[in-house]
């Protein structure tokens, strides 16, 4: 039996913050024991909002650099760039002319990114959850690990292949392959160290409200000692009128490896004071490695090279034959 197929991916729109980790790549590299794992740097999605096209090239080497220092091996993994394989942009092409414009008009994150942009919104950013399905549907993935923000695209992707099959396959021949999301209920939503509300994200413009997987321990420290938190003393989870500590007894309990009543239990009668040190110190020894290994990949940019060399090759028979396929039941 073959095996088992992820694909995922992450905008190279800056660095990565620990959402990014606990969401998506942490996952990746415990499934790739037992997938074969398709992970590329969604640099297409990147420029549906203003960029630096200066910087749009290195960033999408610094998230590469960063796969591999949280542990994606590329001789186990594909690791590719989005627009060195043209069947992404193709594909999206063709599923842009079956799906209904009203699909899009419902994404939340579309909405959302609309809004702070006000007159500026590109097409681009309206179709970028078709691009999206195409991203999926070519790699015929079993699961798409994710954060909890990309359910609705994954639903949508699910929604285009299902029209595409209807329209243009038949049920013992379906065209495209249905992936499932995979969500992991930990770390699915890490949220903004400014607001417990709002989630982390690499487009808040304070720094301070995120933890980038490269930060040194300086900055960890600054930046916990620094976060939202709330004038009760004693910490405890799923209290709605606390999410600023919710959240971050949440980071805790991950990065330090214990279960929720292990972790309620010790920081029950803690106060901030007591706790942040804690929080920092648990931060620097997790992301010391990542740090460290990340320096270690950016400094050798010939290896870096040829590893996107590499993933771009195998992505491609991939891409190329699903591609092949739905033009050829398109009637081109
Ligand atoms: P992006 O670049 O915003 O985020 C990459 C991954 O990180 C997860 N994530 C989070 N998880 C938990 N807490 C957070 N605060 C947090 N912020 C981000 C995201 O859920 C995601 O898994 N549209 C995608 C990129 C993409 C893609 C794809 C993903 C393009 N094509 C195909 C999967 C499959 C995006 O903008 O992710």
């Amino acid at each position: 039996m073959a095996t088992p197929r992820i694909l995922s991916g992450i905008q190279p729109t800056g660095n990565l913050h620990l959402g990014n980790y606990l969401g998506a790549i942490r996952n990746w590299v415990s499934l790739q024991q037992d997938y074969d794992c398709f992970l590329f740097m969604a640099d297409l999605h990147a420029i549906t909002v203003p960029y630096d096209p200066k910087q749009l090239a290195e960033n999408v080497r610094k998230v590469a650099a960063t796969y591999i220092a949280c542990g994606i091996d590329p001789e186990r993994s594909t690791i590719f760039v989005q627009s060195q394989l043209s069947a992404h942009s193709e594909l999206a092409w063709l599923l842009n002319c079956i799906t209904p414009l009203n699909w899009l008009e419902r994404m939340i994150q579309f909405k959302e990114k609309a809004l702070k942009q006000g007159e500026n919104v590109s097409v681009g950013l309206q179709n970028y959850p078709v691009l999206q399905a195409a991203d999926i549907l070519l790699y015929e993935p079993d699961l798409v690990p994710v954060g909890e923000d990309q359910k609705q695209h994954l639903e949508l992707t699910r929604d285009i292949a299902t029209r595409l099959n209807f329209q243009f396959g038949s049920e013992a021949q379906p065209v495209l392959k249905l992936p499932e999301p995979l969500i992991l209920k930990a770390g699915a939503r890490v949220m903004s160290l400014s607001d417990g509300s709002k989630k982390m994200s690499k487009s808040d413009p304070s720094e301070l409200s995120r933890i980038d997987l490269t930060d040194s321990p300086e900055l960890l420290q600054k930046k916990i000692k620094k976060c939202k938190t709330d004038p009760e003393r004693g910490l405890e989870f799923d209290n709605p009128a606390r999410p600023e500590c919710h959240n971050l007894l949440n980071l805790y309990m991950i990065l330090s490896g214990q279960e929720k009543t292990a972790v309620a239990a010790e920081c029950a009668e803690m106060g901030w004071g007591q706790f942040k040190p804690l929080l920092t110190e648990t931060l620097q020894t997790a992301l010391r490695p990542i740090r460290d290994k990340y320096d270690q990949v950016m400094a050798e940019p010939g290896y870096l090279d040829q590893v996107l060399a590499q993933g771009r090759e195998r992505a491609d028979v991939v891409a190329s034959e699903t591609l092949g396929r739905v033009k050829a039941a398109m009637g081109f």
